[in-house]
């Protein structure tokens, strides 16, 4: 530690920002010293600004740094209890109370309350704190808790109670800073504590009347209190029995003028919006207090969030309250209507020195006269002339109109602070009812604090001079309190210092002889026929150059002078100190007033009169060194209690702490000054066993302080410390330090209470760790058991929901590929079935095509056969005509030529061919035709009767062949009608095929020939309708047949077996010849028809073989699905066709057998009749290889038949 300063290296300090009374006044950063030098220079690591950011070393002078208070003592209630009371220690505690939260407005500085004004409603003063506060029993009981406003108001009560003395309570601070509002707080509180008679509500009610015709919006305070006053309380027997209001420098001039976006007093603007419909004509009121002049000139009318009309009923209210009558309330109002119609009266010049009212302000005049009770020419020459006396003689003078307004202005202020004295009297004669009776009073003092502005003026001089008085009594309280502790505790008084401010006082107040004082230079000044401001301001620089508390900038502009107040130098102007001072009405206006009709005015103009009689000279700063010495008196015979009001921000902002202007006030209200006094004593004081308690810990032998006393205990520890004697005083029940003596202490506590801490903090990190740990090993243990049983469960879970998944997965894959392979299978047999329609289509169109082809070329041929018959017949009918030759026979003659020309072109190609050829040298033998024709011509010749029977045979033929010839023209032209029809229309085919049915059946099975059935109804397919044209000796005739009939009926047998030898005996084999003997040409046309039937049966053969294969072939594609045949039985119709083909085998060979014989038949004939053998031979030989190949064939066919269809 530096020799002389409380800090050392390492040490916590408060380093000034700015220089003392500037701008930033009160700016201090705390920081940490980092070194200190010989030169008085110290370094110091300052804190960030707001705790962020990187600290920053500076080096600053010694004067200013301050040692800071350790944390410990950080936002205490009491500043006494502070280490170092210093001006940044007390900002930083008051700061911190006021950024908490409850009543951390209220701070203790010893005696003293300081109040922070919180701007915002706190609950703070409900009942239930009042109760709090008002157990305690008597002064002697601790303060239940925080520092509060009621707890200074119920120790003045419990001490007025305790001692029968009177107690004030002196509530000072700047404009706005509250102390109107705790005067009320206070007020509510005794009113709680000691009403019960209803004189307290009168108390109470007293506030808003004068509140309403005493305040106005200033820009400092919304409702400031532009007078001071004194409010007496009286109790009797505890209990409040009247009270008595004393009032203090009333601005007047704000009734006449007020600064823009101030008003003026609230009564004017509450009577002009409050004011009902007959109070408004009763006092000529216009709508709103704009109409006035003395209210609008500042341009401020309203108040935000202040209802005026509401205000007006409260005042009313109020009013009765305190026992004024609505009579005397009305003739109130009245006068009150007079100030503001004063007010807008104007003049205009009548000539040099005169002036008479501007006609447009007539009417205000006239109002003003009616409400004064006067006439308006009386009213009008009391505002513009003035009567004086000359040598005995009264002559009347014009008043210029300067001098015209001043009048106008003086009456209405004169008019308004008689009206308020009134006002005050009537509260004053209504709350005095038990006064007689009080044993004691309360006095709370609302009085303006110590201002200071850019310029102050007569009003300020006065204030500032009543708080030099007031700080005085403050400081003889303090020292008084100061002393009393001290004696109390026997300690040695003289080291106790006391700064006074009479000097200051002096400097206002003395008179002659004495001395002569600002405010007795003044009255002086006011009483010379030539005193003026400047010669004021002269005198006084002439008189108190010399004084300390006085000086003179001659620099500065204007008469002005400063005073060194206790708070701070101020600056006063000169301007109007005299008439100020002076504030005379003219005897003209008293007149005027007492001649007025109307009572209050004539009692305003009495209490006007009286003033001017009573004080004669008197002046108002002479009068208010008056009231002042009289206050001082009535406060110096009672117990004083102090409340400082302190504003925390100027924008009347809540939560905003300015530190300098806090600072500001802390100076002024005289806060700082308990500071000093403290330090110049013993600030620091401690019950003995509070000091034990708190630094026992600090003795290393702990045993040995156990056992003793308080006073022994703090004893040792100042030994211990080696506390300087002359630092400290043991009193009787306390030990008092000198400021920062306990710094040593404190820092030993500090640095015990922050290891004691680490230990503790390190003990207890060491416990919860091992509690953590274990518990975290348990915690690890019961998790890993847990997560295992959860991981177990959930494989589990996730097992069965994998198999499952499995299962579905199977499920799934299996239905798509099912569905996927049913899809193709689809898809081939869609491809299969559409590719097998399309090959069975194009295989059907084929054959029908085919069909058709061959059906045309068909009904081609029967036309060309029919043709070819046709001609034939017309060559037979010629033929007949001309030679009377039946065309029959010729016809007959014809085919057995042509047969024997066949059998004898067959005979030449057979291999005996060439044995035939070695008889080469023979004639040739002729040709069948030839020779059957010469043989007939023989035969008709050499026998014209078996001619004759002959023709008749062949004319009975020829009927036949006619009838025959007839039915084939009616088929003809059927055929040629379906032959059109299948032109036309291709489609009609099957159509066709049934007319043709039903047309050449019965005419068919007549020649031996029939339509045969469908045959495919039972397979499904498309009929194939075929004619098969079959020859035989009678002619052509039709077969229709299908073309694929696997089950084909048995009327093709029939067909089949129909092509027979017409000749031929069935039973017996026998060949007849129209029952005659055989003849060489009936058995040459037997042999061409064996011959023809043999190459029926062939091609019959390869019909039924290819009809066959093809069934066959149709039930294995069936069978194999290769073909659509619903609802057919391939093995079924299989067996069928195999037996159906059985069966037509037998037969066919059956057939076969037949012609065969024929054949042997026929060759026997030939050679009984001995013609033709080698013919014979030459067809037996010709047609027996084929018709056993035939048979050998099907026999083949059937085989094959049974290979394939098994395939
Ligand atoms: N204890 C409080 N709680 C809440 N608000 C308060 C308190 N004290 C004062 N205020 C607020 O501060 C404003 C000013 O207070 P107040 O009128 O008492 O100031 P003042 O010191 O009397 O000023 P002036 O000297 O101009 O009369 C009040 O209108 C009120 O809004
Ligand atoms: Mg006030």
């Amino acid at each position: 530690m530096a020799r002389g300063t409380p800090w050392a290296k390492g040490s916590t300090v408060w380093v000034r920002q700015a220089t003392p009374g500037s701008a930033a006044d009160g700016d201090w950063r705390r920081g940490t010293v980092v070194s200190l030098d010989a030169r008085g220079a110290v370094s110091v690591a300052l804190e960030p600004a707001g705790g962020r950011g990187a600290s920053s070393v500076v080096s600053v002078r010694a004067e200013d740094v301050e040692p800071a208070n350790p944390a410990l003592l950080d936002g205490v209630s009491d500043l006494t209890q502070l280490t170092y009371l210093n001006e940044p220690g007390i900002l930083e505690v008051l700061r911190q109370r006021f950024s908490g939260s409850g009543s951390g407005v209220y701070t203790n500085a010893g005696c003293v309350l300081v109040a922070v004004n919180p701007f915002e409603e706190l609950p703070l003063y409900g009942g239930e704190v009042a109760a709090r506060y008002s157990r305690r029993r008597s002064t002697e009981d601790e303060a239940p808790g925080e520092p509060h406003v009621f707890q200074t108001a119920d120790r003045a009560f419990k001490q007025m109670l305790a001692t029968a003395q009177s107690q004030s309570v002196l509530i000072t601070g700047e404009s706005g800073a509250g102390k109107t509002e705790t005067t009320k707080i206070v007020m509510r509180y005794l009113a709680s504590l000691a009403g019960g008679t209803g004189m307290e509500d009168k108390v109470l009610e007293s506030n808003p009347v004068l509140e309403a015709f005493g305040n106005a919006q200033t820009l400092r305070n919304k409702n400031s209190s532009r007078f001071g006053k004194l409010i007496e309380i009286y109790f009797n027997r505890g209990h409040i029995c009247g009270a008595l209001i004393h009032t203090y420098l009333l601005e007047k001039s704000r009734v006449v003028h007020q600064q823009p976006g101030e008003r003026s007093y609230h009564i004017f603007y509450q009577l002009c919006r409050g004011a009902d419909e007959a109070e408004r004509q009763r006092y000529h009121l216009p709508v709103g207090p704009e109409s006035f002049a003395y209210l609008a000139s500042s341009g401020c009318t309203s108040i935000a969030g202040v209802d005026d009309a509401a205000g007006f009923g409260q005042v009313k209210s109020a009013l009765t309250a305190v026992g004024i009558p609505p009579e005397q309330q009305a003739a109130l109002f009245s006068v009150l209507a007079v100030v503001l119609w004063l007010g807008n009266v104007q003049f205009v010049p009548v000539h040099d020195d005169a002036v008479t009212v501007d006609q447009f302000t007539l009417p205000a005049l006239r109002h003003a006269a009616a409400l004064l009770g006067c006439s308006e020419a009386t009213l009008l020459a009391a505002l513009t002339t003035r009567r004086m006396q000359a040598g005995g003689e009264q002559i009347t003078r014009e008043l210029s109109m300067e001098a015209a307004l001043d009048s106008r202005d003086a009456l209405s202020k004169a008019i308004y602070a008689a009206l308020f004295r009134w006002l005050v009297q009537q509260i004053n004669a209504a709350l005095s009812v038990g006064k007689q009776r009080s044993e004691t009073t309360l006095s709370l003092l609302d009085i303006a604090g110590f201002e200071s502005f850019q310029e102050n003026s007569f009003e300020q001089l006065c204030i500032n001079y009543a708080n030099e008085r007031l700080q005085q009594q403050f400081s003889k309280h303090m020292f008084k309190v100061e002393q009393g502790i001290y004696e109390s505790e026997n300690i040695d008084k003289a080291r106790v210092e006391f700064v006074d401010n009479q000097d200051c006082v002096d400097l206002f107040e003395l008179r002659p002889p004495a001395g002569i004082g600002i405010l007795s230079m003044l009255d002086e000044e006011c009483m010379m026929p030539k005193g003026s401001d400047s010669t004021f301001a002269a005198k006084l620089q002439q008189q108190h150059a010399a004084h300390p508390r006085f000086s003179h900038n001659a620099k500065a502009h204007g008469d002005s002078f400063a005073v060194h107040h206790y708070a701070g130098t101020v600056t006063y102007s000169c301007a109007k100190f005299l008439d100020k001072n002076r504030d005379t009405l003219s005897k003209d206006l008293v007149v005027l007033l007492q001649a007025s009709s109307a009572p209050l005015v004539q009692l305003l103009a009495g209490d006007l009169q009286a003033a001017q009689d009573r004080k004669g000279s008197q002046t108002v700063g002479a009068r208010f060194c008056d009231q002042l010495r009289d206050l001082m008196q009535r406060l110096d015979a009672t117990a004083l209690h102090f409340v400082r009001c302190i504003k925390p921000n100027s924008r009347q902002e809540a939560g905003h702490f300015d530190a300098g202007l806090v600072l500001h006030q802390l100076r002024c209200c005289g806060v700082l000054e308990v500071a000093r006094i403290a330090q110049a004593g013993y600030p620091t004081r401690y019950l003995h066993h509070e000091f034990a308690a708190r630094y026992r810990d600090l003795l290393p032998d702990k045993g040995a302080g156990q056992g003793a006393d308080g006073l022994e205990v703090c004893r040792q520890l100042l030994a211990h410390f080696k506390v300087d004697p002359s630092q400290y005083q043991i009193g009787r029940t306390r030990l008092f330090f000198r400021a920062g003596v306990l710094g040593q202490l404190e820092d030993a506590a500090t640095r015990m209470q922050k290891s004691a801490l680490y230990i503790q903090s390190m003990w207890r990190m060491v416990r919860c760790r091992r509690a953590f740990l274990h518990a975290r090993s348990a915690a690890v243990a019961i998790q890993c058991q847990w997560r295992g049983c959860v991981a177990r469960r959930q494989f589990a879970e996730l097992l069965l929901q994998h198999r499952a998944a499995a299962r579905i997965q199977a499920a799934a894959r299996g239905c798509a590929q099912r569905r996927r392979y049913r899809r193709a299978l689809q898809g081939v047999l869609a491809i299969q079935m559409a590719w097998r329609r399309h090959v069975l289509k194009e295989r059907v169109v084929q054959r029908i095509t085919e069909r058709r082809r061959s059906e045309r070329e068909q009904a081609a041929q029967a036309a060309a056969q029919a043709k070819a018959w046709q001609q034939q017949e017309d060559t037979f009918e010629a033929i007949k005509r001309d030679f009377g030759m039946d065309a029959v026979d010729i016809r007959r003659v014809l085919g057995l030529w042509q047969a024997h020309g066949s059998a004898f072109l067959a005979w030449r190609q057979q291999p005996g061919w060439a044995g035939a050829q070695a008889a080469a040298s023979q004639p040739p033998p002729l040709g069948a035709d030839d020779s059957g024709l010469l043989l007939e011509i023989a035969a008709s010749n050499a026998d014209a009767e078996q001619l004759q029977k002959r023709m008749e045979g062949l004319q009975t033929y020829c009927h036949k062949l006619e009838r025959t010839v007839d039915d084939l023209r009616e088929e003809k032209q059927l055929l040629q009608r379906a032959l059109h029809m299948l032109q036309a229309d291709p489609a009609a085919a099957p159509h066709c095929q049934a007319i043709l049915a039903s047309t050449l059946s019965p005419k068919g099975a007549r020649r031996g020939s029939r339509l045969p059935a469908d045959a495919h109804g039972s397979a499904g397919l498309p009929p194939r309708p075929t004619l098969a044209v079959h020859a035989d000796a009678s002619g052509p005739h039709y077969e229709s047949s299908t073309g694929r009939g696997y089950t084909e009926s048995q009327d093709d047998r029939d067909d089949a077996s129909s092509i027979s030898l017409m000749s031929l005996h069935e039973d017996d084999g026998s060949v007849t010849t129209g029952g005659a003997t055989p003849t060489a040409a009936s058995l040459a046309a037997a042999r061409d028809e064996s011959c023809m039937v043999v190459g029926m049966l062939s091609r019959e053969f390869e019909k039924k073989q290819a009809l066959l294969l093809d069934d066959a072939d149709f039930i294995r594609e069936v069978r194999n699905g290769e073909a659509e045949a619903p609802g057919m039985d391939p093995e079924l119709e299989l067996q069928r066709l195999e037996a159906r083909y059985k069966t037509w085998k037998k037969e066919f060979k059956e057939r076969l057998g037949n012609t065969h014989r024929v054949f042997k038949q026929l060759k026997r004939e030939e050679r009984k009749v001995g013609y033709g053998a080698s013919l014979a031979s030459a067809h037996s030989a010709t047609m027996a290889p084929r018709a056993s190949s035939s048979v050998r064939g099907a026999s083949g066919v059937l085989a094959h038949f049974k290979s394939r269809s098994k395939g």
